[in-house]
């Protein structure tokens, strides 16, 4: 079918400035997907008289070996040097990036730090429509793409000596201050054993964290039940497309997008001080899949937590 001349002469110019918006987002999506930045946010979550500590918290990297201005950023990270370093999963996004990841985070592996895996540690990537960026969880779960080496991972983070919180509660000492964690593998994936880590958190330990790679509410709900003072998850990249102005359309997972990055409480509308309660830091992330290196309103992250003493 051909439209008549007129109607052609008309139509013409909106689909011509139609593809060029469209091409200018996907430009400026591209463009700011690479645009690393340091995000800082202090959590009142330490002892009354403890020293501040510096944590650094790093996600969804989704590295490749040929991401070199990611890599260059990352080697950046250690001259913040930080007390501890928390890893909440998605590091890899190609077969032959750990020994790449590994020397990215040279600087920082020195560091006492602790890790919980995601999918994205665990399977390849695959090609996928960004739309799904502005749609809710579609239910589709990427487990049959060939496995990506997560043991090599691992091993790297383990003999580095940081405390691998799969499905498994530790604890830690820094400076003065003693850490307990609860972490769990996978809640994307329901390879979460919230059993293997229930229960209450350690009444001496001066600050109980609770790790997880996406922050599902069936996981938030039990770390804050079980008095962890606060939760560290990533997944959600932020939103990763989002409105200017309003923020995330979606987490992928059922957090509301009000919580998909930042510190917020869990329960929401909780505050300090109640029982039950946690604070939940939420990283959008540094990566994207890299079949859709796209982000808009929504900067690749990571994040320098100030623990401060509690008022
Ligand atoms: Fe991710």
């Amino acid at each position: 079918m051909s439209l008549p001349r007129d109607t052609w002469r008309a139509v013409a110019p909106i689909l011509g400035v139609g593809t060029a918006a469209a091409a200018g987002l996907t430009a400026y999506a591209a463009w700011e997907a690479r645009q690393y930045t340091l995000r800082r946010v202090t959590v009142q979550v330490l002892p009354p008289g403890h020293r501040s500590l510096r944590v650094l918290h790093l996600s969804d990297l989704h590295l490749t070996p040929g991401q070199t201005r990611k890599q260059d950023w990352l080697r950046g990270l250690g001259a913040l040097r930080p007390d501890l370093v928390i890893n909440t999963g998605d590091n890899i996004a190609h077969r032959e990036s750990v020994p790449v990841l590994r020397e990215s985070l040279d600087g920082l592996l020195d560091v006492p730090g602790v890790f919980v895996f995601g999918s994205n540690d665990y399977y390849s990537p695959t090609v996928r429509n960004p739309m799904r960026y502005l749609l809710p969880d579609d239910g589709q779960r990427n487990t049959h793409t060939p496995h990506l080496p997560w043991q090599d991972l691992r091993d790297t983070f383990t003999e580095a000596g940081w405390l691998d919180l799969t499905n498994a509660r530790d604890t830690l000492k820094v400076e003065d201050t003693s850490f307990a964690f609860a972490g769990v593998d996978d809640p994307h994936l329901e390879l979460d054993r919230l059993s293997d880590v229930a229960g209450p958190a350690d009444p001496d330990a001066d600050v109980r964290l609770g790790v997880a790679h996406a922050p599902y509410l069936r996981v938030l709900d039990q770390f804050a039940r079980d008095g962890y003072d606060a939760i560290v998850a990533g997944h959600t990249h932020g939103g990763q497309v989002c409105l200017p102005g309003r923020g995330a359309l979606t987490t992928n997972c059922d957090l509301e997008p009000a919580r998909a990055k930042g510190l917020h409480r869990h329960p929401a509308d909780s505050r300090p001080g109640d029982p039950g309660s946690a604070w939940l830091h939420v990283s959008a992330g540094l990566g994207t899949s890299p079949y859709a290196r796209i982000r808009v309103a929504c900067r690749p992250e990571a994040t320098l937590l100030t623990f401060a003493p509690r008022d």
